[in-house]
């Protein structure tokens, strides 16, 4: 084998390595992780998908949100990694403790990804993380509401079993104008 050919082995290996995903529950982000999430949450925000934000509020603001979500008792923070980075994340919202009728079921909510971090699998492992989750302290059923335009993640969550229950047709106001919502529900 000739040396040139080694070379472009070696190079054409290092383009073509997949990055590593990791998902795992955070109780509590460093200055390094908040400056992670809050740059993923922008470029997601900036990418049409950033749950209830349509445009990127400021950095303090960002910043106060991810750490008022780690104070929230009811919300559980999963998030993902592309190479050791943080890409996205989604939450687990328990219900409050004084709705016994609905203790049985939970919402995964708030579920993004950076653009750069679509197309690895990253959404799948975790929704499932989530679910794990919430199977493990209890609950019987997750819900879910996503807008009727979000067709990649309408997409995943039918391939992980979510069933749609429901259409909203006034679900969100975005530059004028109604977006329909959809509701899924899935038994765990
Ligand atoms: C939802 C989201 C987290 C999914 O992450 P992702 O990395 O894009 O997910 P995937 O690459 O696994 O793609 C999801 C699936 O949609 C498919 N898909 C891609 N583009 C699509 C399109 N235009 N229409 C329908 N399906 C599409 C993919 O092929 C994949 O299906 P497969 O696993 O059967 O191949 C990400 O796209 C995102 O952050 N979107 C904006 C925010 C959002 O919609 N959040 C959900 C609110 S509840």
């Amino acid at each position: 084998m000739s040396e040139e050919f080694i070379t472009f082995d070696k190079k054409s290996v290092s383009q073509t390595r997949l990055p590593t995903v990791t998902v795992e529950t955070l109780n509590d982000l460093d200055a390094s992780d908040l400056s992670e999430i809050c740059d993923a949450t922008e470029e997601a925000i900036d990418a049409g998908g950033g749950f209830g934000w349509i445009s990127p509020p400021s950095r303090s603001v960002l910043e106060n949100y991810w750490r008022g979500v780690l104070l929230i008792p009811e919300r559980v923070l999963i998030v993902g990694k592309l190479d050791h980075v943080i890409a996205g994340s989604c939450q687990i919202l328990k219900p409050p403790q004084n709705n016994e009728a609905q203790a049985f079921s939970c919402q995964l909510t708030t579920f993004f990804l950076a653009p750069w971090a679509r197309g690895y699998g990253m959404a799948g492992q975790l929704v499932i993380e989530a679910e794990n989750y919430a199977k493990s302290n209890g609950f019987h059923t997750i819900n879910l509401d996503v807008r009727a335009t979000q067709d990649r993640a309408i997409h995943s969550f039918e391939t992980l079993g979510f069933s749609k229950i429901g259409t909203h047709p006034n679900y969100a106001l975005i530059e004028g104008k109604y977006v329909a919502g959809y509701y899924f529900t899935k038994q765990i």
